[in-house]
């Protein structure tokens, strides 16, 4: 038999957790292992403890508060998702799948029941990537995609490391993170695009992700004055800089369902009156199929060559990450749609365009996700929104869910 979550209370803790690291326009800055972060972080975790739950951090300061079960001995029913935002990011992404897993343990608390297996919410470090790249890191590091040692030395654009942000801010638990036998992995997220919205559609169930490529690219030119110096005398990476990100609207518009953003730009030396002498900027490349993800990845490289030689610059081209595509559990995927179904709540398939935890959780265990609808598809920016009926629809599928795998 269906049971249904509290909405409204899921609701007001989503509204209270916002109120940590506000936005400028009403949305949230909390970027991975700042203050905010750890200010939102403790708020989860005396929320947890509140709810009868027994928390323990690893190594990368992934957060597991565990509701026991019947049987301890059982591998656990997994849910979360993260609690840092973009740099203005919105008040759901990722929040909801944090919270939403809340939502069910203080259901389940609430119905009286005790599963069998032993449920838990877990909160992954830093999944945007923002500050620190690359993004999903902490569920990067436990799936065994990335090894920890050299995640520990990745910089921010300050040059403070992970571990350095980790033991700052106490968040360097003494559990070794790893994989550990996991019975089922549920997240639920918003879309983050516009077609549950446009469709009139409560649920999104999600059968995998887009693949995608992040890249760093950095022009080396030579400074001199903005005055004195003839164009035909210039070795502008600049100019060079705008001709390959022109050129790379192309590539992306000759390759249906490719998009590809450059999202940060710096000049050096970053003043009105000289040529810079080095540019950098990012590139973020994505396709459902891996083939056309690497060949416009191989495009974008050899366009980056060609402006260099025509130019007269140098360059370097880094893939900082590549993520491949991913196909959810067909198991997870159905009890997902069967709880929709049950529940009454219109859904459709979907295919994540955003990478998520998941992702990196589906390598290693049976991986699920619920979509739920969120405002004109905005996401990444503060204006995020979602109502409160999306909301509760979500967290009844994902209880739903998590009961069905867990065993009530
Ligand atoms: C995560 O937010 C992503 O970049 O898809
Ligand atoms: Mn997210
Ligand atoms: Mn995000």
């Amino acid at each position: 038999m269906e049971i249904k979550a509290n909405g409204k209370r899921l609701w007001h803790t989503l509204m209270e957790m916002a109120k940590i690291g506000p936005g400028e326009r009403g949305g949230n800055r909390r970027l991975a292992l700042s203050d905010e972060d750890i200010e939102g972080r403790a708020l989860f975790q005396k929320w947890a403890a509140e709810a009868g739950c027994t928390i323990r951090q690893d190594t990368m300061g992934n957060i597991f508060a565990r509701r026991d079960g019947k049987n301890p001995e059982k591998s656990p029913v997994l849910s979360g998702s993260h609690l840092d935002t973009q740099p203005a990011g919105g008040r759901f992404d990722g929040i909801l799948g944090v919270l939403g897993a809340l939502e069910v343990v203080r259901s389940l608390n609430d119905h009286g029941i005790e599963t069998v297996s032993p449920v838990e919410i877990v909160v992954w470090t830093n999944e945007e990537g923002a500050r620190f790249p690359p993004s999903m890191m902490g569920s990067g590091v436990f799936a065994g995609i990335f090894e920890q040692d050299e995640i520990y030395k990745n910089q921010d654009p300050e040059g403070i490391t992970v571990e350095d942000e980790l033991r700052r801010t106490g968040q360097l638990g003494v559990v070794p993170c790893k994989f550990f036998p996991i019975k089922a992995y549920y997240e639920l997220h918003i879309e983050q695009g516009p077609v549950l919205e446009n469709e009139n559609t409560s649920i999104g169930v999600v059968t995998g992700g887009q693949g995608s490529v992040w890249t760093h690219i950095n022009l080396y030119g030579q400074g001199a004055h903005a005055g004195t110096t003839p164009m035909d005398y210039r070795k502008d990476p600049m100019m060079g800089a705008s001709r390959i990100i022109t050129e790379l609207r192309e590539i992306i518009r000759s390759h249906s369902a490719a998009v590809g953003t450059v999202g940060r730009l710096e000049t050096y030396p970053a003043s009105i009156n000289s040529i810079p002498g080095s540019v950098f900027f990012t590139v973020d490349t994505r396709h459902p199929n891996e083939k056309v993800l690497m060949k416009i990845n191989q495009d974008l490289k050899n366009i980056v060559n060609t402006v260099c030689s025509a130019e007269g610059l140098e360059n370097e081209f880094t893939n900082i990450s590549i993520n491949p595509t991913v196909e959810f559990n067909q198991d997870c995927v159905a009890i997902v749609r069967q709880s929709a179904n049950s529940l009454g709540y219109s859904h459709r398939d979907i295919v994540s365009g955003a990478g998520h935890d998941a992702c990196q959780v589906n390598q290693v265990a049976p991986t699920g996700m619920i979509f739920i609808p969120c405002e004109g598809g905005l996401s990444h920016d503060e204006a995020e929104n979602t109502t409160p009926e999306h909301v509760s629809a979500g967290a009844d599928v994902l209880l739903n869910s998590v009961m069905a795998s867990a065993g009530a």
